[in-house]
C-alpha cells in the first residue's frame, strides 16, 4: 500500500517535518523526483535537520528510504549530506537505497544551469542552481548519464563524452565563471566514495514490498504550483511534482496508490521569480517573513510571502486526489486581527476562480475573504479541542472551501509541535 505525501503550493510547506512525523507508520520512505533542489527540515530533541536528495524517514531505525530512479542526484552534495545526516546519528548504510536508474547531476550541469540563468537577466526563473533543468533535459534528450553507470569500466570516458555538449552549449552563453577542473576532481572523488552504497532496482525493491503488503510513503519535493506541466510555467522545476510522478519516478503503478496527503502552509511563500497573485509585498509580508523565518533552506534566500491562496490551493488537491490536508505554520499568523484568504484572481481584463492558462499574463491578483485573527500563541496546544475558536473556525471556513479535512495542525517545526484533528 502507497500513501503520497505531496506540497500544494510552491515549495517548502513542510513536507520534511510531515514526513519524518509520519514515518513510524511506515516502512519504506521513498523519494521519486526532484533533487538537491529540495530543502526539507525536520526537527527533533531541539536539533533541527536538513535534507536535500535522502528521504525524509532516514532518522527512523527501521524504515527503508528509497531514492527513486525519478531522482537526479548530485555526487558532491551528496556526499555532503551522507556525512552531515551520518553525524546526526543516522544508519545510512543499513537503511538507504539508491535507485542505479537515477540520473547524475554532472557538474557541466550546474555550470549550464547558471549560464541559462546569467543570459535571462530580469526573466531568470530563480533556480537553486544545483543543475536540476539542465540534468533533467538531457535525460528527456536521451543524453544523461545514471548513476548505475558508475560501475562501468567506461565510466569516466562515458561522462567526458557526454560533458561535451552540455560544454558546447555553456560556451554559446558565452559563459566563462566556473572553474571545470576542480569541480570534476570533487565529482571524481565522490563517485568513489559513492560506489559503496547499496544500489538497488528500486522498481523491483519497491513492489516486493507492494506484495509482502508493507507500508510505503511516497515523498514529494517542491510543491504542485512548480509541476512542470502544471506550475506557473516557466517558472517552474523541471519535473512532475504531482502524484503522477509517482508512478513514473518509483515504477509503482497508480492502483497501488492509497491515500494522498497534502501539506500547505496557513499562508504562502515562493522562492525565484514567477507570478504570485496573493503575493504581499509590504509589512504585513515581511512580518510573515520574520515570524515564520521564511528563508530557503537548501539556498538561505528570502521567500516571497503572501495569503492564503484558495485558487491554488483547490487546483492542487484537483490534480493529485488529495484525500487529506496538513495545515502548516498556522502559529505564524498570531497576533494579525484579520487573516486573509484568497478566494479568486481578477485580472486587468478578466475575473477566474480558476488557475489560469498564463499566469504570468494579465497581472492576476487575488481577491480575498477576511477571518478574525486570533491573538493566542498555539505553539504548545497539543490538542484540538483547546485551539482558540476563532482559529479553529478559520480552519473550518476552509474546509468549507476546499471541500478536503485537514487532519493534522502544525504549530511549529518541532515533531512534537503536531495536532491531530
Ligand atoms: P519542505 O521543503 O516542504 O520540507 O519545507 P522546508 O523545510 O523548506 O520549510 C519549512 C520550514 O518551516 C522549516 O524551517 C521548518 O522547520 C519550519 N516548520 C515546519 N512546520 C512548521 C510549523 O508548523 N510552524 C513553524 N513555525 N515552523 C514550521
Ligand atoms: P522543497 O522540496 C521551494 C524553485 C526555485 C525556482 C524554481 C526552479 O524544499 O519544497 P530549480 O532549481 O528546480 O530549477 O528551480 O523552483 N524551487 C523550490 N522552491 N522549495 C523547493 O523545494 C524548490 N525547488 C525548486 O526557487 O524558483
Ligand atoms: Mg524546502
Amino acid at each position: 500500500m502507497v500513501d503520497v505525501l505531496l506540497g500544494l503550493q510552491w515549495g517548502d510547506e513542510g513536507k520534511g517535518k510531515i514526513a519524518d512525523y509520519l514515518t513510524p507508520r511506515y516502512d519504506v520512505v521513498a523519494r521519486f523526483q526532484g533533487g538537491p533542489n529540495a530543502g526539507h527540515s525536520l526537527e527533533f530533541n531541539g536539533i533541527k535537520h536538513v535534507l536535500n536528495t535522502i528521504p525524509s524517514g532516514i532518522f527512523h531505525e527501521n524504515c527503508v528510504n528509497i531514492i527513486g530512479n525519478g531522482v537526479v542526484i548530485d555526487p558532491v552534495l551528496f556526499m555532503a549530506e551522507i556525512d552531515r545526516t551520518v553525524a546526526a546519528g543516522a544508519d545510512v548504510m543499513k537503511n538507504l537505497r539508491i535507485s542505479y536508474k537515477a540520473h547524475i547531476i554532472m557538474p557541466t550541469h550546474k555550470i549550464l544551469d547558471a549560464a541559462s540563468e546569467w543570459s535571462k537577466g530580469d526573466k531568470k526563473i530563480g533556480s537553486t542552481l544545483r543543475g536540476i533543468g539542465p540534468t533533467y533535459r538531457e535525460k528527456i534528450g536521451r543524453g544523461g548519464l545514471r548513476i548505475g553507470e558508475i560501475f562501468s569500466p567506461n565510466f569516466e570516458q562515458n561522462y567526458h563524452e557526454k560533458k561535451k555538449r552540455s560544454l558546447q552549449l555553456v560556451e554559446q552563453f558565452g559563459f566563462t565563471d566556473f572553474d571545470l577542473a576542480s569541480m570534476e576532481k570533487e565529482f571524481f572523488s565522490a563517485v568513489e566514495r559513492l560506489r559503496k552504497f547499496k544500489f538497488v532496482n528500486s522498481e523491483y525493491l519497491i513492489n516486493e514490498h507492494i506484495v509482502n503488503n508493507d507500508k510505503i510513503l511516497a515523498e514529494g519535493a517542491q510543491g504542485s504550483m512548480l509541476d512542470i506541466d502544471f506550475g506557473s510555467y516557466p517558472f517552474v522545476t523541471s519535473s512532475n511534482t504531482t502524484v503522477g510522478g509517482v508512478s513514473t519516478g518509483l515504477g509503482i503503478a497508480p492502483k497501488h496508490i492509497n491515500k494522498v496527503i497534502g501539506i500547505f502552509k496557513a499562508y504562502c511563500t515562493r522562492v525565484g521569480g514567477g507570478p504570485f497573485p496573493s503575493e504581499l509585498d509590504n509589512e504585513i509580508g515581511q512580518r510573515i517573513r520574520d515570524v515564520g523565518n521564511e528563508y530557503g533552506a537548501t539556498t538561505g534566500r528570502p521567500r516571497r510571502t503572501g495569503w492564503l491562496d484558495l485558487v491554488a490551493l483547490k487546483y492542487a488537491i484537483m490534480l493529485s486526489g488529495v484525500d487529506e490536508l496538513c495545515m502548516m505554520k498556522a502559529d505564524c499568523l498570531s497576533g494579525f486581527d484579520e487573516v486573509l484568504v484568497g478566494t479568486s484572481y481578477k485580472g486587468d481584463l478578466m475575473q477566474t476562480n480558476e488557475v489560469p492558462f498564463d499566469l504570468n499574463a494579465d497581472n492576476f491578483k487575488s481577491q480575498y475573504e477576511s477571518h478574525p485573527g486570533w491573538q493566542e500563541d498555539i505553539t504548545q496546544i497539543k490538542e484540538h479541542s483547546i485551539l482558540p475558536k476563532t482559529f479553529k473556525d478559520y480552519i473550518q471556513a476552509i474546509e468549507q472551501q476546499i471541500n478536503t479535512p485537514i487532519s493534522i495542525i502544525s504549530v511549529g517545526p518541532g515533531r512534537d509541535q503536531t495536532i491531530k484533528k
